[in-house]
C-alpha cells in the first residue's frame, strides 16, 4: 500500500506535520510526503499547452504529484485566511490540466483511482469551508475519492496543540486504520 501526503504547512514541526507523522506511524506500507512549501512548484502560468497536449508543460517538483502509483492521497494543511495557503492553491491550479485536457483536448484522466483524505488544522477562527472545497478539488483531480468520515478538522491550535487533543489523535489513528482496510 502506497500513500501520498501533500503537506501544506511551511512549519516542519507544526501541527500539520505532527499529525502527518502520527498518520505515517500508524499506516502500513510506504508513505511519501510532498511539501507544498519546500519544493519548487511554480504557479499555473495559463500557457494553455494543456488545452492541446496531455499533462502540464511546466517541469518542476509537481512531477512528484503526478506519479500514478498511490492507493491513498492525503491533503494535510493549515487554514490560512479561511482557505488553503497560497502554495496549496498553486497545486490546485496546476492540476487544472486535468480539466483542460478533458474539455479542450478530449484527453481523459487515466490516473489510477485512490482513496482520499483531508487533515485540516486551524488556530481557532473556524470557517474551513473554502479550504475543504479546495482540498476536495485537488483530490478529485488526482482521481481520489474522499469520504466525509475521512475529513479531520482540528481548529483550536491557538489553545492546544493538535497532538494534545485526544479526540484528534484518535481520529488520525482511525483514519490510518481506515486507509488500510477499505
Ligand atoms: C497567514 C495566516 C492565516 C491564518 N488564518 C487562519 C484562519 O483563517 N483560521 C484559523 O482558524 N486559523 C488561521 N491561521 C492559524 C493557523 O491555521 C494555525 O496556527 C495552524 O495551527 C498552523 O498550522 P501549522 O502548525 O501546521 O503550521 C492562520 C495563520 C496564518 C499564518
Amino acid at each position: 500500500m502506497k500513500t501520498l501526503i501533500i503537506n501544506g504547512s511551511p512549519r516542519k514541526n507544526g501541527n500539520t506535520s505532527d499529525l502527518v507523522k502520527l498518520l505515517v506511524e500508524n499506516l502500513g506500507g510506504e508513505s511519501v510526503e510532498v511539501s507544498a512549501y519546500h519544493n519548487k512548484i511554480t504557479p499555473c502560468l495559463d500557457c494553455r499547452a494543456c488545452n492541446k497536449t496531455k499533462g502540464c508543460a511546466i517541469k518542476d517538483d509537481m512531477q512528484k504529484l503526478y506519479d500514478d502509483i498511490y492507493d491513498n492521497v492525503v491533503v494535510a494543511s493549515p487554514l490560512y485566511d479561511e482557505d488553503l495557503p497560497g502554495p496549496m492553491i498553486s497545486i490546485k491550479n496546476r492540476f487544472n490540466y486535468v480539466y483542460a485536457n478533458k474539455r479542450f483536448a478530449k484527453i481523459k484522466n487515466e490516473r489510477k483511482k485512490a482513496r482520499g483524505a483531508i487533515i485540516l488544522v486551524g488556530g481557532g477562527d473556524g470557517k474551513p469551508g473554502h479550504a475543504i472545497e479546495n482540498a476536495k478539488t485537488i483530490l478529485k483531480r488526482m482521481n481520489s475519492k474522499v469520504l466525509d468520515e475521512h475529513i479531520i478538522k482540528y481548529l483550536n491550535t491557538d489553545e492546544l496543540p493538535a497532538l494534545e487533543d485526544e479526540q484528534t489523535v484518535q481520529r488520525v489513528k482511525d483514519l490510518a486504520h481506515a486507509l488500510q482496510c477499505i
